[in-house]
């Protein structure tokens, strides 16, 4: 529910591509009584053009202009709040710009890509007037919603251990191998970018904090020299030119968003969004298993691979008084022939990458069906299953519910889903400390990094 004394926002959206749609197209509709995007900032003119048809369409203009141009549209007075959606290495300054000045900020997730810039963001947080969330969308999705509650009461008494495997697919798993993700300077690697998301959830369903880290990991798969070993070697160096049928390739043309976000966009910065993902230039891991204990005494062992045969997540939770079991299938398998991954549900054009956005029904399969089961057994009794309620939309309708929360303010808030900004610290540590184990063979203490990693006196 809007909150009534709320006055109506007005956003600049840093960051005119894919996720920044999410945002734009909410506070054209459904979140228009409380948030109104004013600008766009973003340095390709054909990426932040394609966002004109869309507001036009609900009768709304925003101005333009390049980040270098931000710092004086803040002081400008003509915003209140900055989305932040633009490539995980620039979020600390824009983050930091819209803070010193007092304006609420939503941050995509990772909210930085390393230690200097998680600093910079703690400090600028601390001595601002204005609020920071992050947008961690997975707490909102209901199965793992349903996870929080059931811990938090006492299902399994005290937690003693996480297993948690992440598995994405060769098309979903391709996709960070094809574009800025690709170089760990960037995104961090996936032990930030994408596993932010997964250590968050350890982090709340837990209500603990991460103290030490010890990593193994590496590319095995994507790359150049995997390439050259498996005899790939000598493919076309984009992907575009690599012809039917190859599974790997990226056809930006036959999907009209694509086309208009990245290839008619080239020109602009030279972003390519369909490098080979076997060319040369990766500089993260597709292959990571992680051990991190936590300060109430609990243990999480974590893996992310990039590269499956089919799309989800396994976690299983084991309690002084029982077991937890969450299995995920987004994606049975991907369908022979689907070159790009690009065709969506029912064949159609549209980008599938994600299973977690779009169901991909052509993909589904009896023996590991779509769908999420939740199981509960406590101590000497026999195992039941718990029924979740899958919302419409993205993240099992986790990206619906989030946008209420960060665009009106968050509401009654028993789970605690609403995010601290210390709760993006807290993830990103734990990402950070696995890359410094990977390159040290060691374990690394969380504090050692010497960031904000406790909620401040009154924050929940
Ligand atoms: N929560 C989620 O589930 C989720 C999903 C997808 C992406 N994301 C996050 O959203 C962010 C954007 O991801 P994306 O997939 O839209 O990437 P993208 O590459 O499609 O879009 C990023 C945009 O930022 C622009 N940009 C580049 N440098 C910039 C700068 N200095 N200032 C402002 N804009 C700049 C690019 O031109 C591009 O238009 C990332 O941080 C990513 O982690 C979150």
């Amino acid at each position: 529910m809007p909150a009534p004394d709320r006055p109506r926002r007005r956003f600049a959206v840093v960051g005119t591509g894919s996720r920044a749609e999410m945002f734009v197209r909410a506070m054209a509709t459904t979140h228009a009584d409380v948030a109104v995007p004013v600008a766009l900032v973003d340095p390709s003119p054909t990426r932040r053009a394609y966002y004109d048809e869309l507001l036009a369409g609900h009768g709304l203009r925003a101005e333009h202009l390049g980040p270098e141009d931000l710092p004086a549209l803040l002081d400008s007075g003509r915003v209140d709040a900055v989305v932040v959606a633009s490539p995980d290495d620039t979020h600390a300054d824009h983050v930091c710009a819209a803070l010193d000045r007092g304006l609420d900020v939503v941050c995509e997730k990772p909210l930085a890509h390393d230690v200097e810039g998680l600093r910079r963001i703690g400090a600028a947080a601390e001595r601002s007037a204005g609020e920071l969330v992050v947008t961690f969308n997975y707490r909102y999705s209901p199965r793992n919603s349903a996870v929080r509650r059931l811990l938090a009461d006492g299902a399994v008494g005290t937690v003693t251990g996480v297993h948690f495997e992440w598995l994405l697919d060769t098309v979903h798993g391709a996709d960070y191998f094809r574009r800025w993700h690709r170089e760990k300077d960037r995104s961090g690697g996936l032990l930030v970018h994408k596993a932010t998301h997964h250590v968050d959830l350890v982090n709340w369903w837990l209500g603990d904090v991460p103290e030490r880290v010890t990593a193994l990991g590496g590319l095995r798969f994507y790359g150049d020299e995997r390439a050259a070993e498996r005899g790939l070697a000598g493919r076309p160096a984009l992907s575009r030119d690599a012809g039917p049928g190859d599974p790997f390739a990226l056809d930006l043309a036959a999907d009209d968003r694509l086309r208009r976000l990245y290839l008619d966009a080239e020109g602009d910065d030279g972003y390519r969004r369909d490098q080979d993902v076997f060319a040369p230039g990766v500089t993260i891991e597709d292959t990571m298993s992680v051990l991190v204990g936590y300060r109430g005494g609990a243990a999480l062992t974590y893996a992310l691979s990039a590269y499956n045969p089919w799309e989800g997540y396994r976690v299983a939770v084991t309690g002084t008084e029982g077991r937890l079991e969450l299995d995920v299938v987004e994606r049975s398998h991907v369908p022979a022939g689907r070159t790009g991954a690009l065709l969506g549900p029912g064949g159609k054009s549209g980008p599938a990458v994600d299973p977690s956005v779009a169901r991909d029904e052509d993909a589904d399969d009896p023996v590991r069906p779509f769908g999420a089961r939740l199981v509960v057994q406590r101590q000497w009794e026999r195992p039941r299953v718990v029924e979740i309620a899958e919302g419409a939309g993205a993240h099992g309708g986790g990206d619906a519910l989030l946008l209420d929360d960060v665009l009106r303010g968050a509401g009654p808030d028993p789970l605690g889903r609403q995010a601290h900004y210390v709760d993006g610290v807290r993830s990103v540590a734990v990402g950070l400390c696995a890359n410094r184990s990977m390159a040290t063979g060691g374990t690394v203490r969380t504090a050692d990094l010497g960031l904000p990693l406790d909620l401040p006196a009154g924050a929940r």
